[in-house]
Order: structure tokens, then C-alpha cells, then sequence
């Protein structure tokens, strides 16, 4: 039987690939995102989405409403919450060898904080309770390798020039968000909560790489997630950091 799934940010990148996918294997899927005119272009291209709501994760009063607006479609229970609405706004600052007063302004931190780390955890608050009711209940997050501090050590010179100096209010977000699932694992130990990675993916977020460096497409991130979303899994794992191989990424 087709689960319920509710996805942040489902208007490009990840969160729509994921959405059509899901609308497509007959899942039920609530859409959400912060662009009207970009949900209505994805209702338009995928019939089959339940569901497409205005939820801009920063502004909290906006919760209330979908949480209204859903129950009146007869919504009871989410099977899936896909925590996954994120911004990046540091794509253009390499802070290598620049003086610590030129990096992110304070501005960008508030900005990238308010939705990657604030406005996660405003979804789990709005939508926990119906996630409980579900038999097979669970909360995933959209992270990646920038959010772990283990890379960011990591032995190999080369990993580390990777990521560089290059996006610390965007990683720390993801980092904070980090302990926050393992709080909510723990604390929620009937559901599945767990950190995803979906590799480097050409995105907004991701970008398009540079001479030979390049992500890849999103629909290859495809199998790995929705499985998380709504396939088997080994439930043991909750808590964990699951990276595109299954494996476990570094803290
Ligand atoms: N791309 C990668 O290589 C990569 C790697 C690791 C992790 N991730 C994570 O994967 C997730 C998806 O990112 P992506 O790569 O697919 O980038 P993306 O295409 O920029 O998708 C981000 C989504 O979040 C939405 N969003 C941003 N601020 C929002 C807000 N305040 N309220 C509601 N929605 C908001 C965006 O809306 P708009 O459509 O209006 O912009 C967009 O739909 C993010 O959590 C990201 O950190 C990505």
C-alpha cells in the first residue's frame, strides 16, 4: 500500500525529483514549498501529486495553516516526513587565506540558520504528531558530508581541499541539524529518524562543478533516498548519518 509522504522544499532539485517519483510508484505525497508559482508548475507536471501546499519553513505562522489546510483534505497520518528545504548562500565565497572579517555576514548566518537548521525543526514540531501515528513512522533529513565535521578532518589532503573554506554558515547549519536528529532519534525511538546524504547532486545547492569536478544528476539519487523514504529498511539504524553507499558518514 502507498505510504504518506510530506516533503519540505519539493520544488526543485532533490525534493521534486523525490515528489514525482513518489506521486509516480502511487505514493501519497504533500508537496510543499515556498514557491506558488513553482508548485503549481509541478502539480501541472505531475498529475498525480496528492497534495501541493505553500510552507515557507522560515515564516513559523505558515505551519498552522498547512497543518489546517491538510487535516480539511483528510490527511491523518504521515508516514514520511522528508525534511529537506535548505539554502545555500555562500556559493560565491572561498574564505582560503581572506581575513576573518571578510566572511559571511552576520546576515547570512541569521538567513541560512532561519530555514536549514530553525525551519527543520519547525517542521518535525508541526508535523511529529501525525508521523507517530503512523505504524512505520519516519523522519528523514536532507545532510551531506559538508555538515560533517569528519570531513572536514578527514585524513586525505585531497577530501579536505574539496570542501575547502569555502560555505561555514551553509555546514554548520547542516552540522547543528546533525545532533538535533540524534536528539529526535532517541527521544522518538518507535519512528526511523535518520541523516541522508544524497551525494553531490547538480542543484541549485550543488551547483554544476567545475572543469572536470562535476556532480551528478539528481535522478541518480533517486534510489537511495526513496528507499529511506518508503522502502525496506533496517530499523536499527535510527539515529545515523547514511551516506549514498549506505554507508555510515563521520560525525
Ligand atoms: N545538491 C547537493 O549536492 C547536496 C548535497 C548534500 C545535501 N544536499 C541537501 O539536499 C537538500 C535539497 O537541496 P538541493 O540540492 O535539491 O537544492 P535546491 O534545488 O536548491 O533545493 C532546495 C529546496 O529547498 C527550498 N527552500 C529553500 N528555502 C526554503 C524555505 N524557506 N521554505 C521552503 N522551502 C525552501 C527551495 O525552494 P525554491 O525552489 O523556491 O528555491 C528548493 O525547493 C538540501 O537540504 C541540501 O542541503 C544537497
Amino acid at each position: 500500500m502507498g505510504k504518506t509522504v510530506l516533503i519540505t522544499g519539493a520544488t526543485s532539485g532533490l525534493g521534486r525529483a523525490v515528489a514525482i517519483a513518489l506521486a509516480e510508484a502511487d505514493h501519497c505525497v504533500i508537496a510543499t514549498g515556498r514557491s506558488r508559482s513553482k508548485l503549481d508548475q509541478l502539480k501541472r507536471d505531475c498529475s498525480k501529486i496528492a497534495v501541493v501546499r505553500d510552507l515557507n519553513v522560515a515564516i513559523p505562522d505558515q505551519f498552522k495553516t498547512l497543518v489546517t489546510e491538510i487535516s480539511a483534505v483528510g490527511v491523518e497520518i504521515i508516514d514520511t516526513l522528508f525534511v529537506n528545504a535548505a539554502i545555500h548562500l555562500e556559493h560565491d565565497h572561498d574564505h582560503e587565506g581572506k581575513p576573518y572579517a571578510e566572511w559571511p555576514h552576520a546576515k547570512i548566518r541569521c538567513k541560512t540558520y532561519e530555514t536549514n537548521l530553525f525551519g527543520a525543526m519547525r517542521t518535525v514540531d508541526a508535523f511529529l504528531p501525525w508521523v507517530l501515528y503512523s505504524k512505520d513512522g519516519r523522519i528523514l533529513f536532507s545532510n551531506g558530508t559538508l555538515g560533517s565535521f569528519g570531513w572536514h578532518h578527514h585524513e586525505n589532503q585531497s577530501y579536505r581541499n574539496m570542501l575547502g573554506i569555502k560555505h561555514p554558515a551553509y555546514a554548520a547549519s547542516k552540522a547543528a541539524l546533525n545532533m538535533e536528529m540524534v536528539h529526535l532519534a532517541r527521544q522518538q525511538p518507535s519512528l526511523f529518524v535518520a541523516s541522508l546524504s544524497p551525494g553531490w547532486i547538480e542543484t541549485a545547492i550543488g551547483g554544476s562543478g567545475t572543469g572536470n569536478m562535476k556532480p551528478r544528476k539528481v535522478e541518480t539519487a533517486l534510489p537511495h533516498i526513496t528507499k529511506y523514504l518508503v522502502g525496506d529498511i533496517d530499523r536499527s539504524r535510527s539515529g545515523s548519518f547514511i551516506g549514498v553507499r549506505d554507508e555510515t558518514i563521520a560525525w
